[in-house]
């Protein structure tokens, strides 16, 4: 191709102008060189637009994914029961109910669509019995309606489910999913020749050159570290994350979601959610930490339970994969998939994961940012019975003093009720939140700057950070107190709500909290989770008697690797 059909072709298939401040650009080391390009040429967007994208793909850089994926796989709802009905009714049904129209737009195969062998050119061999008229057909009808098609394999020698896996056979793999019309690979972990981090990373890292090879972008989504979850030791899990961040668009962290109809599916997504809330760090725009499917028609789950499922992923800036029976969805279920306010969310062009405010016994508080300046309240109540919870202004990292107006614009995102929320109220209240449920506000932005406040916790142990009185900083179990909020500020000052005049130093090995010489003090939140303090060069850390330390950083210590409020910059070199 010429370079300015490459170029056509590249502003022809954005349907929104990038700026040089696009997130999607914000992670690529052309956003700087085109900067220049873009100050000398103000008038000519749409060139500046085809030079920096058409710079990223011939670089591989281009992000594929810039927002997360909504779509359908039919992996929890059918399992190995795939077939060529099953997409096509779904592609009929979401054209027809409003699910295409919401966003949900891929359709995604998953294991068990091919034979027990392959060719004799090495090709996989799509089972004709399942899909009559082959796998091209069916991704030209998919796009016909508007779809976008996605494929599964496995980096191993045989998929989960024992069909051929793609070990040695990337390239050409990679050659006909492409050829097929397939734009999103699913690359699963079972059957690899071992089960060590380096033997995961050696293989699973030909994948994003067997696709830059291929000269067509493909979003990857990495399944590695869901092997390597070891509640007793994550430090091979924190390193799989960590490229897993770096080799594609997505990374599916943990267990699979029950499958249909077996199971307890609200346990189950409560378990991938509290997997879920240790990775926010990794989150990027092109890069999407995954808990695993919606199963909203999952017999066992009360609506409740289903609409926490879909308000939480869309908190998170999760993907919206739908493994669900589509043509049956009821009216109640498809109108709560379709709240346009929680897709906005969902899609937000920062792709924030929310963050853990506070957490206790019965309740989940999460809060993040959104592009336009709004910030995002969540609370979810685990308890057995309705409840109704306050939660402060300077808990959602707003200055109470700072507003600048009497009142803010709050929307309930399940009610679409808008009210003007005295400041001097205090706070937003959640009110009567079901067992199991979760209520969502969206907050105008106002005057008042936004620091990101919550939990300090370690992702192995789940302990929070604890300020006390005395200025010992102590890891407890989570409360949801004063002394386990914690504010960051733009320098890296760490401080609680209990004591907002002090901030946390490493003072010869004990970390505490001071009100002396803050301004000398900072912290860097790494991508690898250690939190480093600037002064002493020491990592934060969590002694076995529970006292804070400062101690000299190790590889992805599971004493040393922590979650902080997301907005708290992360240093990812
Ligand atoms: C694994 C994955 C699932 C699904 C099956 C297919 O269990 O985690 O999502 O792809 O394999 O066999």
């Amino acid at each position: 191709m010429t370079l300015r059909k490459t170029l056509l072709s590249v502003i022809a298939a954005k349907s929104s102008a990038l700026s040089v401040d696009d997130p999607q650009l914000r992670n690529s080391n052309l956003r700087e060189s085109c900067v220049t390009a873009w100050h000398s040429m103000k008038t000519q967007w749409a060139l500046t637009t085809a030079c920096l994208a058409a710079q990223a793909m011939a670089a591989g850089q281009l992000d594929p994914l810039p927002l997360p994926p909504m779509g359908f796989n039919n992996w929890a709802r059918f399992m190995t029961n795939i077939n060529e009905s099953i997409f096509v009714d779904a592609a009929d049904a979401m054209a027809k109910n409003g699910l295409l129209a919401a966003g949900y737009n891929r359709l995604n195969l998953d294991d068990a669509w091919s034979t027990m062998s392959r060719a004799a050119n090495g090709s996989m061999v799509c089972d004709a019995v399942k899909f009559p008229r082959g796998l091209p057909w069916l991704t030209k009808y998919m796009r016909s309606k508007g779809f976008v098609p996605g494929i599964y394999t496995d980096a191993g020698k045989l998929s989960c489910g024992g069909y051929p896996g793609a070990l040695d056979h990337e390239k050409i793999d990679t050659r006909d999913f492409q050829a097929w019309g397939f734009e999103y690979l699913k690359m699963d972990g079972c059957n690899l020749p071992d089960d060590t981090e380096a033997k995961y990373h050696e293989i699973y890292s030909r994948w994003p050159r067997a696709i830059a090879a291929s000269g067509k972008p493909l979003v990857f989504s990495n399944s590695a570290p869901a092997y390597f979850f070891d509640p007793d030791n994550l430090t091979d899990w924190y390193a799989v994350m960590g490229w897993a961040a770096e080799y594609g668009q997505l990374a599916r962290h943990s267990a699979d979601v029950a499958t249909y109809p077996d199971g307890d599916g609200w346990s189950s997504i409560m378990y991938n959610y509290g997997v879920h809330v240790r990775l926010a760090r990794f989150q990027r725009p092109g890069f999407f930490n995954d808990p695993d499917f919606l199963i909203t028609d999952h017999p066992s789950l009360s609506f409740e339970e289903k609409k926490s499922h879909f308000a939480l992923w869309c908190s998170f800036s999760a993907p919206l994969l739908l493994s669900v029976d589509i043509p049956s969805l009821s009216q109640d279920d498809l109108a709560f998939l379709r709240n346009k306010d929680l897709i906005a969310v969902n899609q937000d062009r920062l792709v924030e994961q929310a963050t853990l405010v506070s957490r206790d016994d019965r309740w989940e508080v999460l809060t993040k940012s959104l592009e336009n300046g709004d910030r995002l309240l969540t609370v979810l109540n685990r308890g057995a019975v309705t409840g109704t919870l306050k939660v402060p202004w300077d808990r959602i990292g707003l200055s109470s003093k700072a507003f600048g107006t009497a009142s803010v614009r709050v929307k309930n995102l399940w009610t679409g009720n808008v009210r003007n929320v005295a400041i001097a109220d205090g706070g937003i209240i959640a009110s009567q939140v079901p067992s199991h449920g979760t209520a969502v506000f969206r907050i105008t932005k106002s005057k008042s700057p936004v620091i990101p406040r919550g939990m300090v916790f370690n992702t192995l142990t789940l302990s929070c950070l604890t300020d006390q009185a005395s200025g010992k900083v102590i890891w407890s179990e989570c409360n949801a107190s004063d002394a386990q909020v914690w504010a960051v500020n733009a320098n890296g000052r760490v401080s609680s709500l209990l004591r907002p005049d002090a901030c946390i130093v490493d003072d010869d090995g004990k970390i505490i909290s001071h009100q002396d010489g803050c301004e000398k003090t900072s912290w860097v939140y790494k991508v690898s989770g250690n939190l480093i303090s600037s002064v002493s060069g020491r990592c934060l850390t969590e002694s076995a008697n529970g006292t804070a330390a400062g101690v000299s950083c190790g590889h992805l210590l599971n004493e040393q690797v922590l979650a902080l409020p997301v907005g708290v910059k992360v240093d990812r070199r």
